[in-house]
């Protein structure tokens, strides 16, 4: 069928755990989402996409399955979900799921049966036999745990998993398995939801022989499982039989990928997937992960913005981001201390005007920033555990905790902050995870009222994207790409444009407007200081952003 309403609409992601608790137990849940979702119209969202909701035992916070056909009690159920679905779709707003489909939970039925030698689930996953000497099948590394292989003594062989050894990788060449995914998105399809964000999409398809990584390509992040040799043909698989079936879009998250290889996904006649996530802009502090810190360079994230805008011009559809479940608050990373606000609402403008699709992750829109913990202890998350094991292997152990205070996801997955008061007012109830004490400055309830609150600044920019043509159609342009400070580009439609001109100084930064754009009428459509409005071609204040309209 293909559609494009998603073009013309920002998403907002919802994790839900910390999103909004209305239960009373400190955990959030959908309740809490169907308390908030006018909260979300008002901020002129037109669709959620939701972090797992299925039933889980959590080893990653519903990113490990164990029933892909339900919602988990802990989120209430079913039918509360059924009810959030039909109430969104009331206020005109889309409802994504997040399709993890690479791995299951190890107590998920099939990988339960799996453990039979001669069960028909058997090949649902990939058991091997080990080397000699009890060493694993082959030398590949797994994300949050020493290595990719398990030993299940039970039935004396090992079981890939890439990421926790709950999360056991499914063996995609297996027509069944496809099947069965495929009666999974159906389900969910029928039940009237909008479409899915796929869960390291890229690595479903893995090479036959299982061949071990070669040590020059894994320290580039080249492996063999990424973008193995059939993700295309599966993908198209399920564009066919399925996705083409609906009015629905689809987002794949991809690892590492370059916007060459991306539009191997996401362009021609019938492309695999609507968009797809990069990563290359998240690393302009760090060196391929937030665990490998580095001072941050603007130069390095225009470079990663305008390579995907260029390639992707007229071919394909970009997916804009700056902060999701898994990086910590941007602000905190590319942001300034002092110039908190100004520097949140610089960045939302900075990334959300560009050609693509925006999308919000929970808090973002209040300027919630990152929540260091001062012992390993008390972070939750599998990653951030497992980084820390591997780093103290190398280095003292406060430096490696300074790094994880830095790099750690749970630095996103704090509650959001809705009020100034008691637990933020997130929960009745003791909340399942520390509240960033922060909200007594960063809330909603307070920045609602407040003028000048980012929350409101994220409002009007939304309003702004979604209104017009330009910010939607317009081609990118970085008209200072080599600029250390000073972010300035244009987005062109015919004889219009929209110019974006930002300060990443803490001090007042003069700059030099192209020639093209001297003398001409311009309008200021939006900008983060208030006050009079200045000259077009005055120095900024620090952490200025304004957006200008030419016609
Ligand atoms: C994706 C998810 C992340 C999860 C991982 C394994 O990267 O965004 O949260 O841990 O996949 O499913």
């Amino acid at each position: 069928m293909g559609c494009d309403w998603y073009k013309d609409r920002v998403f907002y992601q919802i994790w839900p755990r910390s999103f909004k608790d209305g239960s009373g137990d400190g955990v959030g849940d959908l309740y809490g989402v169907l308390e908030k979702l006018d909260y979300l119209k008002s901020l002129g969202i037109g669709g959620i996409w939701f972090s797992p909701l299925y039933p889980s035992p959590n080893a990653d916070f519903g990113y490990d399955v164990s029933d892909y056909c339900d919602i988990s009690p802990e989120y209430g159920g079913i039918d509360v979900f059924r009810k959030v679905l039909k109430r969104a779709h009331e206020l005109d707003i889309k409802v994504i799921l997040d399709l993890v489909i690479a791995h299951t939970s190890d107590e998920h039925e099939w990988f339960k049966k799996s453990r039979d030698k001669d069960s028909p689930f058997r090949d649902f996953y990939f058991w091997r036999r080990g080397k000699a000497g009890g060493k694993a099948p082959n030398n590949w590394s797994s994300f949050f745990s020493k290595g990719a292989w398990s030993f299940d003594p039970a039935s004396g062989e090992h079981y890939l998993h890439l990421h926790h050894s709950k999360q056991v990788d499914l063996n995609m060449d297996n027509p069944r398995v496809r099947e069965e995914i495929k009666k999974v998105m159906r389900f969910w399809l029928d039940m009237g939801v909008d479409g899915f964000r796929e869960d390291v999409i890229t690595y479903i398809s893995k090479p036959e022989d299982l061949p071990d990584d070669l040590f020059f390509r894994a320290v580039k992040g080249l492996r063999f499982y990424d973008c193995g040799p059939k993700v295309h043909e599966y993908l198209q698989e399920f564009r066919t039989d399925v996705l083409d079936h609906y009015d629905c879009f689809t987002v794949g998250e991809a690892p590492m990928i370059s916007p060459k290889k991306a539009l191997s996904f996401v362009s021609g006649p019938h492309p695999d997937l609507d968009m797809v996530f990069g990563f290359k802009h998240m690393e302009a502090d760090c060196f391929l992960k937030e665990y490998l810190p580095l001072p941050f360079s603007l130069r390095k994230l225009k470079r990663a913005f305008g390579s995907w805008q260029k390639a992707l011009n007229g071919r394909a559809w970009n997916a804009l981001y700056l902060e999701n479940h898994d990086h910590p608050r941007v602000v905190s990373r590319y942001g300034s201390k002092r110039y908190r606000k100004e520097s949140a609402k610089a960045l939302a403008a900075c990334y959300m005007l560009q050609q693509g699709t925006p999308f919000v992750f929970q808090g973002q829109e209040l300027g919630m920033g990152n929540m260091p913990l001062d012992d390993i202890s008390k972070y939750e998350d599998c990653l951030t555990k497992s980084a820390y094991e591997k780093g103290i292997r190398f280095l003292p152990k406060k430096l490696v905790l300074k790094i994880i205070q830095r790099a750690s996801r749970d630095n996103a997955r704090t509650p959001v902050q809705w009020t100034g008061g008691r637990n933020a007012g997130f929960s009745e109830a003791e909340p399942w995870f520390f509240v960033n004490p922060d909200h007594a400055k960063f809330n909603a309830e307070d920045e609602d009222k407040d003028p000048d609150s980012v929350l409101n600044f994220y409002r009007a920019l939304i309003r702004l994207r979604t209104s017009s043509d330009i910010a939607r159609d317009g081609d990118y342009k970085d008209l200072a790409p080599l600029h250390p400070r000073l972010y300035m580009y244009e987005r062109r439609l015919g004889e219009r444009a929209l110019l974006v001109i930002c300060s990443f100084s803490d001090r007042p930064l003069k700059f030099r407007l192209p020639k093209e754009f001297r003398g001409r009428a311009a309008k200021l459509v939006l900008g983060n200081y208030g006050g009079e409005e200045p000259e077009m071609t005055s120095a900024l204040r620090p952490r200025e952003v304004r957006v200008y309209e030419l016609g």
